[in-house]
């Protein structure tokens, strides 16, 4: 972990509660989610309880407690998608990589998460593969890129 991590981001704040969520937005966008490491600095910095934060941050679903996967895979679920089969897509990746969205392979290779827009509607159903977004994407297409996987 980066020493300079956590100095450098309470640096941009005065140490009040009410920085709490911003604080945690900019832990996550650093090291891509919020670890018990973090926690324990952000209650040491604010001077709340450990607890307070896991509170807080669990009520917002954008906020992840585990390391997120190298590679990820996103499905969009978002209407467009949803009606032309997002969801038979994220089937095929959940039942594929042995997990369901939210969560990463245990070895932390794969990340797969729904996403609720990824901005290109008109190519509905959309995947999201690290940067490449994959449009009009077919279960059987999917399948066969999720064959070569360790490739990605
Ligand atoms: S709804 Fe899937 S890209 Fe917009």
């Amino acid at each position: 972990m980066n020493e300079e991590l956590y100095p450098s981001i309470f640096s941009q704040f005065k140490g009040e509660e009410g920085e709490l969520i911003t604080i945690l937005l900019r832990v996550q966008e650093a090291i891509g989610y919020i670890s018990q490491e973090a926690v324990k600095r952000i209650s040491q910095f604010l001077k709340i309880s450990e607890n307070q934060i896991y509170g807080v941050a669990s009520f917002f679903s954008r906020f992840r407690f585990d390391e997120p996967g190298k590679i990820s895979i996103k499905v969009c679920m978002g209407t467009a998608c949803h009606v032309h089969g997002g969801s038979l897509l994220a089937d095929a990746v959940g039942w594929d990589l042995g997990i369901t969205y939210g969560q990463a392979t245990p070895d932390k290779r794969f990340d797969f998460q729904r996403a609720n827009c990824l901005g290109s509607c008109t190519l509905a159903p959309v995947v999201q593969i690290n940067d490449k977004i994959q449009g009009r994407v077919l279960v059987t297409e999917l399948k066969e890129t999720m064959k070569h996987r360790e490739e990605f």
